[in-house]
């Protein structure tokens, strides 16, 4: 992997956001990586704010907790420049914080379909909302319900079939003709 350094000048953020498995942890830390910026996963922010993991928050505090959380450290997240967020999939549904990512980052949805999401998370319980019988129709109403506040990013990116590095290309040559354009 090679330190291309081309946008360690940029000073906004890049934002990722989607649904559960689109990839944004994976690609943010590679994206993270390859630029020298900063990586902040907000899902681990509020594991470390709570003191306990995301199943437990759910379990014991409920969702409504947990959002309130996610909340909290989208707003600390978003004061910071010079960073990728990985946000978490529910990161959306909240109009405030979706004001806050776009403050102070470029927004990118990681768009994928719900049996291509279910592939990519099928093996991994750490996620309340799909340990159910019927993942994929719980993705498939997720993704109805979800797709419009998602497509209010800057930017599309669709990651069906494609590698971390297609995907992470492509967010950076949008970034670049992002920041060569006159504001
Ligand atoms: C959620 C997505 C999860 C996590 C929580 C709720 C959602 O993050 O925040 O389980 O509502 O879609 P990932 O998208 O990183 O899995």
């Amino acid at each position: 992997m090679q330190n291309t350094g081309k946008i360690k000048t940029m000073t906004k953020n890049i934002v990722l956001t989607g649904l559960m498995g689109s990839g944004k942890t994976t690609l943010g830390k590679y994206l993270a990586e390859i630029t020298g910026m900063e990586f902040l996963d907000t899902d681990d922010l509020i594991v470390k704010k709570a003191g306990k993991p995301i199943t437990e928050i759910f379990a014991e505090d409920g969702e409504p907790h947990f959002r309130d959380l996610e909340s909290q450290v989208i707003a600390e997240a978003a004061q910071k420049t010079g960073c990728v967020i990985s946000t978490g999939g529910g990161a959306v549904k909240r109009q405030k914080n979706i004001d806050n990512l776009k403050s102070t980052g470029m927004v990118f949805y990681l768009q994928a379909s719900a049996e291509e999401l279910y592939e990519r998370t099928k093996h991994d319980s750490s996620r309340p909302l799909l340990n159910v019988d019927d993942p994929v129709a719980v993705l498939k109403k997720l993704l109805a319900e979800r797709a419009p506040l998602y497509e209010t990013a800057h930017f599309t990116v669709n990651t069906e079939k494609k590698s971390i590095e297609e995907v992470s290309k492509q967010i950076l040559e949008l970034c670049q003709s992002q920041s060569r354009s006159p504001a």
